[in-house]
């Protein structure tokens, strides 16, 4: 698996130095609030557990899982449903946790959903944001780092569901997905 890594973008030790410098201003921001930190699965899963653990105010964590319709490298922008949050949304201040945005639209369909369901607020934190391949305006409130427009994998980020457990994010190589 490392074999198919083209080089290292982001070291572990540059992310965890990211995930607590975002930790820090998220435990200021909400401090006081209601605040309930929802993760987009699957993607999310590795940079949300490691963030939640840097914010030090309580909080509640629930997940969403959202599929593209459409082909699998063009996303249509519709967005179905696959695993909704399981509590009450309204009056609360809700942080949304995704690894990448890309073209933005999934986050820009979730977004206005969830905005009719009343919350307090709604922000926005990914770990990787690909400013070069957006679609769709969405505002990022919290972002770790922007990215070039390159084949990245790890730290719970896939190509073909492998390489989210890699604790790194590296470029992947391109014969292993032109072959
Ligand atoms: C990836 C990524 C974001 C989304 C970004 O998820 O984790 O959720 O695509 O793309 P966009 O900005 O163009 O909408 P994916 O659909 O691959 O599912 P996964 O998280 O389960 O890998
Ligand atoms: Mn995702
Ligand atoms: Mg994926």
């Amino acid at each position: 698996m490392q074999n198919d890594i083209g080089r290292v973008l982001l070291s572990e030790a540059e992310i965890v130095a990211k995930v607590k410098e975002l930790g820090d201003k998220l435990t200021e921001e909400y401090r006081g609030k209601e605040l309930l930190v929802v993760g987009i699965l699957k993607g999310s899963n590795v940079f949300m557990s490691d963030l939640i653990r840097q914010i030090n105010i309580p909080l509640k964590i629930d997940f969403m899982m959202v599929s593209s319709y459409g082909n699998a490298t063009e996303s249509t922008g519709v967005v179905k449903i696959i695993k909704d949050i399981e509590q009450s949304i309204s009056g609360k201040h809700l942080l949304i946790v995704e690894d990448i945005i890309d073209s933005g639209l999934t986050l820009k369909y979730l977004t206005e959903m969830l905005e009719t369901r009343k919350p307090a607020s709604i922000k926005l934190c990914t770990l990787l944001d690909k400013p070069a391949r957006r679609k769709e305006n969405v505002d990022v409130d919290y972002v770790g780092f922007e990215m070039p427009d390159e084949f990245l994998v790890g730290y719970g980020i896939d190509y073909a569901e492998y390489y989210r457990n890699l604790p790194y994010i590296g470029v992947l190589k391109p014969e292993v997905y032109e072959k």
